[in-house]
């Protein structure tokens, strides 16, 4: 038995595992190797408050401006307040951010919706330089096993044994590699599983991004919040063989420009920010424009600027244009917006507490109400370290407390055979991820937002039968994710009469005062 099992290895994982105690037996699984996952992929950086001329009520005022109307006050002030701390625990585990020329003080580039510099960056591979360096410390560390490969089902709850309450006891995990299933207990088990957004066909996220921890909750018995503010990222590279190749809101940040085909400059059309707007200004003004003019994508230009700065500040993103055959030092580069980030989760207070006892939830998987309906950039790396520290302090005060592990069965596979179908599992994931983008995506109306329920009902019970009846992989296990994370985005939509931040239908177009402060909450004994 584990003190704590963490699922998922990103930034909120790895922060967790490393501040918890020495004495502290920890499980940390990946379902893939241990790098993968959103954290790896982030490029701009991570916000806080670090220049003499900055405030943190500027920063509280920019994420609140953001969320339009639904951050929760008193969460942004308090994930706000831990920034600068979160840096330099960042600096002191060894993440080497990038400082100005005199090497004296960090480079700070700045990013939609933030009104001063505030984002600390390792060039424009910020995620890789802070998941490296987290694995490096994980892998010092004696009481942390780390299972690479291992996805986890479900969660054990003492009401799926019928037994009294309901408390996470652990989960049941496949071994990807041997092809079994384990049960691995846990006095505490914590959702770190990152968000959804491969429920959309076209993506930033790398391919583990399927909502698992967040249908592993919900089907435990999770209230889930605010899942229709799914955020699609404006710029990236529109190439055949681009998958999800990302290019940084910093490129704007630092002066990149979004031109039409025929070089106009467009955003001001849309917000006196311009370029610099929250992401769902900008993500629906390319979308605009390309339904407008029947395009296939914008472009974003910064050739403007001298071939010495792009190198040196985006030298990953030029390597990567230049692989498609795109100099962006010469010339506009196409992009198009894409599925990003997940605001909603499972719902948790201030210490990742979910609504099942013993079982945390932090990152993207989780919703604290930092970002209500739009998250600034670079705000859920803050969240996850925040978070993470945050969980550690309340499992730690709970650890010396008595404990009793109940009798939990092995998996059962005795009713089960192997799939001679499989060609079913790729069918449903590639058609509930066009039907999410063509139903459910930038801009929403009612009709489209049915169309996609009845959609997703018919192919739940499809999935659902299939899972009963055949012996189960991974592809199987994020498949029924998906379908359900599918779900709660179009119910959540539906329950919207309204459009606020990321969630635009044309029916309403407009916000609803009267759902100002209004969260979108999912209960699994209503739905
Ligand atoms: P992740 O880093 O996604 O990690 C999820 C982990 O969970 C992985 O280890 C995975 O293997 C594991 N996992 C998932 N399901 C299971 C399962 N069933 N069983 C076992 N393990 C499982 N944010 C910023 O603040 N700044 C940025 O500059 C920025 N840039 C971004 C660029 C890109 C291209 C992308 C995709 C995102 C970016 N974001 C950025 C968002 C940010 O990177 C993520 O929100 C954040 O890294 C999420 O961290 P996480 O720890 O919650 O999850
Ligand atoms: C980016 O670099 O544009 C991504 C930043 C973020 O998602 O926070």
């Amino acid at each position: 038995m584990y003190d704590v099992l963490i699922i998922g290895s990103g930034a909120a994982g790895l922060s967790l595992a490393l501040s918890l105690p020495h004495s502290c037996k920890i499980a940390i699984l990946s379902k893939n190797i241990v790098t993968e996952g959103s954290t790896f992929y982030a490029q701009g950086g991570i916000s806080a408050v670090l220049d003499k001329s900055d405030t943190k009520k500027s920063h509280i005022k920019d994420t609140l401006d953001a969320g339009a109307g639904l951050c929760k006050e008193d969460i942004v002030r308090f994930t706000v307040s831990k920034g600068k701390a979160s840096i330099k625990w960042l600096q002191d585990a060894g993440v080497p951010f990038t400082y100005h020329d005199n090497n004296q003080k960090l480079h700070l580039t700045r990013e939609g919706g933030h009104s001063h510099r505030r984002v600390a960056h390792a060039d424009d591979a910020s995620g890789e330089a802070i998941e490296t360096t987290l694995v490096r410390q994980i892998k010092k560390r004696d009481n942390i096993s780390l299972f690479e490969h291992h996805i986890a089902i479900d969660f054990v709850t003492t009401r799926k044994l019928r037994l009294k309450g309901n408390r996470c006891v652990g989960a049941y995990v496949l071994d990807k590699k041997a092809k079994k299933v384990k049960l691995i207990k846990a006095k505490f088990t914590v959702i770190a599983t990152g968000g959804a957004s491969k429920v959309y066909l076209y993506t930033s996220n790398p391919d583990g991004s399927s909502g698992d921890g967040i249908a592993m909750a919900w089907r435990a018995g999770c209230r889930i919040g605010n899942m229709e503010f799914m955020q699609f990222h404006p710029t990236c590279l529109y190439h055949p063989h681009a998958k999800s190749s990302l290019i940084s809101e910093a490129v704007r940040g630092e002066g990149g420009r979004l031109l039409l085909p025929d070089g106009t400059r467009f955003m001001k059309n849309f917000d006196p920010r311009k370029e610099l707007a929250p992401r769902d200004i900008v993500a629906r003004a390319i979308d605009h424009e390309m339904k407008r003019l029947g395009i296939d994508n914008v472009f974003l230009d910064i050739s403007h600027k001298p071939a010495d700065f792009i190198k040196k500040h985006f030298p990953n993103i030029y390597k990567n244009c230049m692989k498609f055959g795109y100099d962006m030092t010469k010339e506009p580069i196409p992009v198009v917006p894409a599925a990003h980030y997940t605001c909603g989760g499972v719902m948790v207070n201030k210490q990742g507490q979910t609504d099942i006892k013993n079982l945390y939830c932090i990152g993207e998987a989780s919703f604290t109400g930092l970002h209500g309906a739009n998250r600034m950039a670079s705000n859920s790396l803050l969240e996850c370290i925040v978070f993470g520290h945050a969980t550690s302090k309340s499992i730690s005060k709970k650890l010396g407390k008595k404990y009793s592990m109940p009798d939990i069965p092995s998996w059962d596979e005795s009713r089960v055979t192997d799939s001679d179908e499989r060609v079913v599992i790729n069918h449903n994931w590639d058609e509930i991820r066009r039907f999410m983008w063509d139903y459910v995506g930038i801009v929403r109306t009612t009709k489209r937002l049915q169309r996609a329920q009845h959609r997703i009902q018919t192919l739940l019970q499809e999935i659902d039968d299939y899972y009963s009846n055949f012996r189960i992989t991974s592809d199987l296990i994020e498949l029924r994710n998906l379908s359900i994370v599918a779900q709660l985005i179009i119910e959540s939509a539906l329950l919207r009469p309204e459009s606020r931040g990321l969630h635009y239908t044309l029916d309403y177009p407009k916000p609803d005062p009267k759902l100002e402060s209004v969260d979108t909450i999912l209960d699994p004994i209503t739905l």
